[in-house]
């Protein structure tokens, strides 16, 4: 996959590509990231990029031609349109599900906005999707493509060393995952579920599952109304809400 990022401050990315598995990933081919510096495309000869906001008020505004231009370029290099994304707090919520349908895609654009945001010509004429890694305001769009691409690179074949991880990890199943835990078996007096010790794979199953929705159930019963549950699911919460253990 192949990820086009614009940016006014491509170093930020630096540490963040050449760590860990999504420096693997770059390193196996199977992602691509290509760092736009928006400042390229600027038509001004200080290399300047925003500008005040017409009608008054705070702040410096991205204007549209750089980007625009920049994107443009981009898409001169590719046969097929790929979507083409503006990071901004206005944007869909993004979520695992949006995770796994962006990993589908051989090529995105990230457009990261800064300072106090950038010109709507850009949204309603450039852009093809908008998204918001939640409900708070950053001060640009940097951090937001990394949450995105991270979250991206993670699904994509051949990134983690068990793909099952990817598949069972909080969210994927539409519930949160269960409680994970490694040596020591005692910690402080601290036990590990003997379970887990016991190398019966069917109970350990089950195990997981029961503490996944115990887990849900606590935390976020929105995602068990969304989620999609089997008899035995129905049957271990009906246990765990007559328990009504605190976890
Ligand atoms: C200070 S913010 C601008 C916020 C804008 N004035 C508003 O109220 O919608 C600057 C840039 O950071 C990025 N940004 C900030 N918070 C974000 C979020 N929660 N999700 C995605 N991008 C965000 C966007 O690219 C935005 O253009």
């Amino acid at each position: 996959m192949r990820i086009d990022v614009l940016t006014i401050f491509p170093e930020m990315f630096t540490c963040f590509l050449s760590t860990s598995i999504i420096k693997r990933a770059i390193e196996a081919g199977v992602l691509t990231v290509h760092l736009v510096d928006i400042r390229d495309y600027s038509q001004d000869k200080h290399r300047r990029v925003d500008d005040y906001p017409f009608g008054g008020g705070p702040g410096m505004i991205m204007r549209p031609e750089p980007i625009f231009l920049a994107v443009e370029a981009l898409l001169e290099e590719g046969e097929s349109r790929p979507p083409i994304i503006l990071l901004t707090p206005q944007g869909e919520v993004f979520n695992q599900e949006m995770a796994k349908e962006l990993a589908t895609y051989p090529r995105l654009i990230l457009i990261c906005g800064h300072y106090e945001g950038v010109d709507e010509r850009v949204r309603q004429f450039l852009a093809t999707r908008e998204i918001s890694i939640g409900d708070y305001v950053l001060t640009g769009g940097e951090l937001p493509a990394m949450v995105i691409i991270d979250a991206v690179a993670r699904l994509l074949p051949g990134v983690l060393g068990d793909p099952q991880g990817a598949w069972e990890d909080s969210f994927t199943m539409g519930l949160l995952e269960y409680p994970q835990y490694t040596r020591p078996r005692d910690f402080r007096g601290l036990k590990v579920p003997e379970v887990l010790l016991s190398g019966n794979h069917e109970e350990i199953r089950r195990w997981r599952r029961r503490e996944a929705l115990r887990r849900t159930w606590q935390r976020r019963p929105d995602l068990l109304r969304k989620a999609q549950l089997t008899p035995e699911d129905e049957a271990l919460l009906e246990e765990i809400i007559r328990e009504g253990k605190p976890g």
